[in-house]
């Protein structure tokens, strides 16, 4: 994999960021749900039945599910769940997992899955988000995280929040998205070994990684 450094034709944050940003946190994200991401939902509660009572991990755009694997040697305690929509990427996850029988990876589509989490009490007590699609156009802020319409599904999950981007822009919005929402957050370089490959990646290239933190809970 090459890694090339995100090219923008932004340089700062987006103009219409705040107007973005403000007018999904006044209105309810009301699609209806996809098949799949029910039978999903529901492949997810049968597994979440057999671990009851441990405090649930979300590693949301999992991609291969290499964080997943780490976080569940990071969280002992509880269950992590790493959920991405590519078939192709879920499907290289056997190399890359680990012994543990705390975790799961779970194809699925976040715009219907953390509402579907929200709507039955299922909040993550960290929920990690590594390395989403950046979306650097400028005419694509509504398909970033923070710009599109599952936003409020994402706060509203609560719980300790970290974004990581090579993008230090992606993470600035988030930031500013989050302020939006009445939440600060902390940013900083990513110092630590990799956990991901699209890190490794950015890191063996030499391009700096950004990490975001915030307590969703405070909201
Ligand atoms: C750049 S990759 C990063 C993967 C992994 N976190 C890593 O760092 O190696 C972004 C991932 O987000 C996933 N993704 C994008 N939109 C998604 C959605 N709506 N639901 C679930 N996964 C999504 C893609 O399939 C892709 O695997």
């Amino acid at each position: 994999m090459e890694a090339k450094a995100v090219v923008s034709n932004q340089a700062g944050l987006n103009e219409k960021l705040d107007e973005v940003v403000s007018r999904h946190l006044r209105h309810t994200f009301k699609k209806p749900y996809a098949e799949h991401s029910l039978a999903a939902f529901a492949e997810l509660e049968q597994w979440l039945a057999k671990h009851s009572a441990k405090p649930l991990v979300l590693d949301s755009c999992c991609g291969v599910g290499e964080s997943t694997a780490v976080l569940a040697q990071r969280h002992p305690e509880a269950v992590v769940v790493g959920v991405d929509k590519s078939a192709h990427r879920l499907g290289k996850h056997a190399h890359y997992a680990s012994a543990q029988d705390n975790y799961l990876v779970l194809r699925a589509d976040l715009n219907d899955l953390w509402r579907l989490l929200v709507e039955h009490g299922l909040k993550p007590s960290h929920h990690y988000l590594l390395y989403p699609n950046p979306w650097p156009k400028a005419a694509h802020l509504g398909r970033r995280w923070h710009g599109g319409p599952s936003f409020a599904a994402l706060l509203a999950l609560g719980g300790q929040l970290e974004v990581r981007s090579n993008w230090q822009l992606y993470v600035l919005e988030f930031a500013r998205a989050l302020q939006l929402a009445g939440i600060e957050s902390q940013q900083a370089e990513v110092t630590l070994a990799p956990i991901t490959p699209f890190e490794r990646k950015y890191m063996q290239a030499g391009q700096p990684c950004w990490q975001l933190k915030a307590d969703l809970n405070l909201a």
